[in-house]
């Protein structure tokens, strides 16, 4: 298996550094390839996204990524993450949401935001008109993505226990746009009989996910409503120090943790790697090894539990003792 490991800027060399270790000490044969993305790229190659890069992660059977800085203000520089989906078509934006032995925990969440990842509000598409007055930003909405990110969340939930897929949209004023992507979504998924099926406004589900948050199995839903609910149901479960994500598209898989490069702490040891291990762990899962993935988030609990952790977590150890902590475990 040959894993392409781009660190990043800030601490992301730091905590893919750990997660590597974690994957090591699952016992999974593999080899690494690393490459460079982000500002510091940027400022070595001219490119935040190196063409070396994308030949790497195709290379690649998946891809482990830390976090990259956005400078402030350069003409032209343009964000790597955006030139990564836009390249691999990472179409699927997956944030699993579980509880943790851990006071910053609510108990019983096992939930999982499935994002459009390629349109939407994000669609890239602006422009100002009035003389600067007006802005206008374009909400793309097509059958094509709508329909492929519904059956990829309903795939997940067939493969789950409470096999339960929420839609969640605003149909209600955003009517044509919206109106698309709740139809096509219903159809898909009143497409697979074993699943319960349900529809939320939402600002609605903004709210159920803070009252009922152990409602919730598999959640599908646009581009910026997705990115929104995604860091809200993330603070449910010990927030940004425990938070990990999935990029996945046909051809290219990426998994990284949600914080950023947190330059405030870089360079002193003290990031939380255990936002990246979890990371790893999804990875493990995607690449067919369930079995050492389970093994890897159990080290976590186990590593939460006994407060071998970092500060921000409420520990005292260091991120290579942190890391430690699950390793020996493992
Ligand atoms: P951030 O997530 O980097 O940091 C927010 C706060 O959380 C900081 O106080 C930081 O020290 C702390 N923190 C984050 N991760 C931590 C960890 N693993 N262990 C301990 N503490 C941690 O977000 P911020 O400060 O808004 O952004 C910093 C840079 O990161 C910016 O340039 C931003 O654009 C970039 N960023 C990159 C992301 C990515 O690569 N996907 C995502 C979010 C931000
Ligand atoms: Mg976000």
């Amino acid at each position: 298996m040959r894993l392409c490991v781009l660190g990043g800027d800030g601490i992301g060399p730091e905590v893919t550094a750990a997660a590597l270790e974690v994957l090591q000490a699952s016992g999974l044969e593999f080899t690494p390839e690393a490459a460079q993305i982000g500002f510091g790229a940027y400022e070595q190659t001219g490119q935040s996204f190196p063409d070396a890069t994308a030949a790497a992660i195709e290379r690649a059977d998946a891809a482990l990524l830390g976090a990259v800085t956005t400078p402030p203000g350069i003409k032209g520089y343009r964000s790597p993450i955006l030139q990564m989906r836009q390249r691999f078509a990472l179409y699927a934006n997956l944030r699993p949401c579980l509880s943790l032995p851990h006071e910053s925990c609510r108990p019983g969440i096992d939930l999982v935001i499935v994002r459009e990842n390629t349109e939407g509000l994000y669609s890239g598409r602006e422009r100002v008109e009035d003389g600067g007055d007006t802005a206008i930003t374009e909400r793309v909405i097509t059958r094509a993505a709508s329909e492929r990110i519904v059956r990829f969340a309903c795939e997940r939930a067939r493969g789950r226990l409470a096999r339960k897929v929420t839609i969640v949209h605003k149909a209600n004023v955003l009517r044509e746009s919206d109106g698309l992507f709740r139809r096509v979504a219903l159809e898909v998924a009143h497409g697979y009989p074993g699943l319960e099926v349900e529809e939320l406004i939402v600002d609605a589900c903004a709210m159920h996910l803070l009252k009922r948050p152990t409602d919730f199995d598999v959640i599908v839903t646009t581009n910026l409503f997705g990115d929104i609910l995604s860091d809200e149901a993330c603070m449910l479960v010990g927030g940004l120090g425990l938070a990990c994500s999935a990029n996945l598209g046909e051809s290219a898989a990426v998994f990284e943790p949600v914080h950023g490069s947190a330059p405030d702490i870089a360079g002193q040891g003290k990031a939380n790697p255990l936002a990246a291990i979890r990371s790893a762990a999804l990875l493990l899962d995607h690449v067919g090894e369930a079995e050492r993935a389970e093994r890897v988030r159990a080290a976590v609990a186990g590593a939460l539990e006994a407060g071998e952790v970092t500060p921000d977590l409420g520990g005292a150890l260091d991120t290579a003792g942190a890391t430690q902590a699950v390793v020996s475990r493992l």
